[in-house]
């Protein structure tokens, strides 16, 4: 148990998080890669994952190395194949849920698989603080491309992709460490988080900054934070509920 006692767990848990969802004004959910494990797509930080196989391939990198794009978009392709197919599963409906009755005015998410917009999220109420890895975009003239296209001549020539309009380097259209965060999400994020009176994270670890900063402003602003997430966060001590547990099966017992 958190020392204040704020953890909960099993019906107590659905049951303290009703009564917050009941009383809310205005809900903004963050999420991070443990909504989407239900769905096959794997976390970053448990045990085994197959993302941390590598160090990653930090921004600067990526930038000066054509080898390191080669590296870049071999392991991008091998990990869009790992989770292909993946569905929006239990958590991302509940969400999608509190957008579509106008509970919640939009989702911050760190993800990049794009099951938000696939649960019916409309996509300008989706912010996404890492990007999005189901498209690629040029990083001189923004032209964005399609990740099929992209594949396609990566395997033919063994080369790393450039823009067929410029000429300039293509990336998955993600935030890779070391690379500029977006702005026009981040200020959209930073207005969420100042309208809600409660603040609702699913499945991160919260030790990635800035993204992990958003909780930390909800809390200071005077919204309720809660937690939803298998293990202990960074944060799990500054929480108003901590509900240790699975995301699809807590959310999913939420009533609709
Ligand atoms: N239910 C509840 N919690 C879960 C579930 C689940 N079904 N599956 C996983 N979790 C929890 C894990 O215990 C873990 O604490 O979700 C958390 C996911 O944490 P991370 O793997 O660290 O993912 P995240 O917090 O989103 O990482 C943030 O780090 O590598 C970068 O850019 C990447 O966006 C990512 C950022």
């Amino acid at each position: 148990m958190s020392e204040d006692g704020s953890e909960r767990a099993g019906r107590d848990a659905v049951a303290a998080l009703q009564a917050l969802l009941d009383r809310a004004e205005v809900i903004v959910p963050f999420t991070g890669a443990g909504i989407s494990t239900e769905s096959g797509v794997p976390a970053f930080r448990t045990p085994g994952s197959p993302w941390m196989r590598n160090k990653p391939i930090a921004f600067d990198a990526f930038m000066a190395n054509p080898e390191a794009r080669i590296e870049a978009w071999r392991r991008k392709f091998a990990m869009d194949d790992l989770y292909r197919g993946a569905q929006p599963n239990r958590g991302h409906a509940a969400i999608a849920a509190l957008v579509a009755q106008g509970r919640a005015p939009g989702v911050i998410t760190q993800n990049i698989d794009g099951l938000h917009q696939a649960s019916g999220i409309a996509d300008a109420a989706v912010v996404e603080l890492h990007g999005n890895g189901t498209y690629a975009t040029c990083l001189s003239c923004g032209l964005r491309h399609e990740l099929a296209e992209i594949r396609r001549v990566f395997e033919a020539s063994g080369e790393a992709p450039s823009c067929t309009a410029c000429g300039g380097v293509v990336k998955s259209a993600t935030i890779s460490f070391g690379q500029p965060m977006p702005r026009a999400p981040m200020r959209r994020a930073e207005e969420l988080t100042l309208a809600a009176d409660l603040f609702l994270v699913a499945g991160s670890s919260l030790v990635v900054f800035p993204a992990a900063s958003f909780p930390v402003l909800a809390s200071r602003n005077g919204a309720r934070l809660v937690i939803v997430n298998r293990e202990p966060t960074e944060l799990d001590a500054i929480a108003d509920l901590v509900v240790r547990g699975d995301i699809g099966e807590t959310l999913g017992r939420l009533a609709g």
